[in-house]
């Protein structure tokens, strides 16, 4: 569905790594401030596709609405130093990224994410959902119209997830579109407004968790094994 609203449009989009197709002709389009949850088996495509749209790789084929620029990007791997502290790692990360006031947005960062008791702390030293709060604020630094999260709540505790939820909430709330891959099916139920099922490289899904769930025809299944038995239906 493509509206005036759309902020970002993919359009058959095809990676391949040698012989292997790791994506074959995906497409998505994600308006301002919504929440989109990639998921789908491992090696499906999600890392592959978050990191064509952030610019960091080139398709083979396709095309994309959004300047780099204008995206986010929070790599499952964090690039933090634990020796600096957050602060230390907010300005390093601005001072690459030319960001025009550095100390400012250094300021910005810690207030964004709730860290300022903690800017003088080494990395570390700092819990994994406090660790997320980091990396995601330096995908944050330049403003982005779109934010790219690869698995963001892997390794998180229930209670750390949901803050991190919550602050992902309040990103898309001020109108930053969210695009996040993610294992944990039930997370993709309650933070999305959409949902892209990718297996082996193809988008096999697109649309509301609702959606999907009807998608199947069978009733009485939670989520995830509503999600269990779309794959299945269709061969994955
Ligand atoms: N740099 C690479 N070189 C070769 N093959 C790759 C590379 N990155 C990913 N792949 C392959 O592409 C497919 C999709 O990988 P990926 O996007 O990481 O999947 P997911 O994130 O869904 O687990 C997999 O078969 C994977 O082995
Ligand atoms: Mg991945």
């Amino acid at each position: 569905m493509e509206t005036l609203t759309t902020t970002l449009a993919a359009r058959d989009l095809v990676k391949r790594y040698g012989e292997r197709l790791a994506l074959r002709g995906v497409s998505l389009s994600a308006g301002r401030g919504e929440l989109v949850a990639v998921i789908g088996p491992n090696g499906a495509g999600k890392t592959t596709l978050l990191s064509i749209l952030a610019g960091i790789q080139r398709p083979d084929e396709g095309m994309i609405s959004v300047e780099p620029e204008r995206i986010g990007w929070v790599p499952q791997q964090a690039s933090l130093y634990g020796k600096l502290t957050v602060e230390e790692n907010l300005m390093l990360f601005a001072r690459l990224e030319r960001t025009p006031d550095p100390k400012a947005t250094v300021e910005r960062m810690l207030e964004l994410t709730d860290l300022r008791n903690r800017s003088g702390d080494q990395v570390g030293t700092l819990s994994g959902g406090n660790r997320q709060r980091v990396n995601i604020a330096i995908g944050l630094l330049a403003r982005p119209e779109v934010l790219l999260l690869d698995e963001p709540s892997t390794g998180l505790d229930p209670r750390q997830r949901e803050r991190l939820w919550e602050f992902i909430l309040r990103l898309a709330g001020e109108g930053t579109t969210v695009v996040y891959a993610t294992h944990h099916i039930p997370e993709a139920d309650r933070y999305a407004d959409q949902l892209i099922v990718l297996a082996d490289g193809e988008r096999v899904f697109d649309g509301s968790p609702r959606e999907l769930e009807q998608a199947t025809g069978t009733t009485g299944l939670d989520f995830e094994q509503a999600f269990v038995e779309y794959l299945r239906q269709r061969g994955h």
